[in-house]
């Protein structure tokens, strides 16, 4: 699946991207809210390209890219064994605080609302992870529990906070902003 924001793409990561991945995901600033293997190497990139690169209809990894088609991190949305909604973000340093993480984040809640069917969705942010915590409250999130998880960046547990997107609240602010969405198989 590909799709189109306004100043973005997300569609399926390809071998080639595998540079792009390392980048951003090699910055200390970003892995250090992550679970992802740091330092990431060309070896994790391979397997993550060969286990999620190709959409299935319950695991949808997503390259994002901006429209001349510069990779600025990624995005995904799966069903977990318990039936659950859950993914993640990740965005290059050098692209924060342009409001990509905002139209991620929305753009990924309207495909997993709209095509895959959720009722809600879960996620979550480690407890120091501001930018994040209000990523997700902007869209109509809500801190839901609490859990540990560790965290390689920093090698050791750091406390998570759970959260939930309903498909209710995620509508009422949807219908509150002017997004450009497009779906294309
Ligand atoms: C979290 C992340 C995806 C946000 O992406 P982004 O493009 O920087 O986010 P946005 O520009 O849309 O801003 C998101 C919010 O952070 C706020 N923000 C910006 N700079 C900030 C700062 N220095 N401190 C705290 N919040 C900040 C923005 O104002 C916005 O909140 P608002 O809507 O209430 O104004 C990005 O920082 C990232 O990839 N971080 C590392 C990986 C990560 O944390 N992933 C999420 C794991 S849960």
């Amino acid at each position: 699946m590909i799709i189109k924001t306004k100043r973005l793409v997300l569609r399926e990561w390809r071998k080639s991207d595998i540079d792009a991945i390392m980048h951003g995901l090699n910055e200390y600033d970003v892995a250090k809210n992550l679970t992802t293997p740091f330092p990431y190497t060309r070896a994790d990139g391979e397997a993550f390209i060969e286990k999620h690169g190709t959409h299935t209809s319950g695991d949808y990894h997503f390259a994002v890219t901006t429209i001349d088609g510069t990779i600025i991190g990624g995005t995904s949305i799966s069903i977990n064994d318990d039936g659950e909604y859950h993914g993640g973000i990740w965005i290059s340093k050098d692209f924060w605080g342009l409001g990509y993480g905002t139209e991620i984040w929305t753009a990924r809640a309207k495909f997993a609302f709209d095509y895959m069917g959720a009722d809600a969705l879960i996620n979550g942010y480690y407890d120091f992870n501001d930018r994040s915590r209000r990523m997700q409250s902007r869209i109509g999130g809500r801190d839901y529990g609490v859990k540990t998880n560790y965290c390689p960046a920093l090698g050791v547990d750091v406390r998570e906070i759970v959260t939930i997107l309903t498909k209710f609240d995620f509508e009422n602010y949807y219908a509150s902003i002017d997004f450009t969405y497009e779906l294309c198989d």
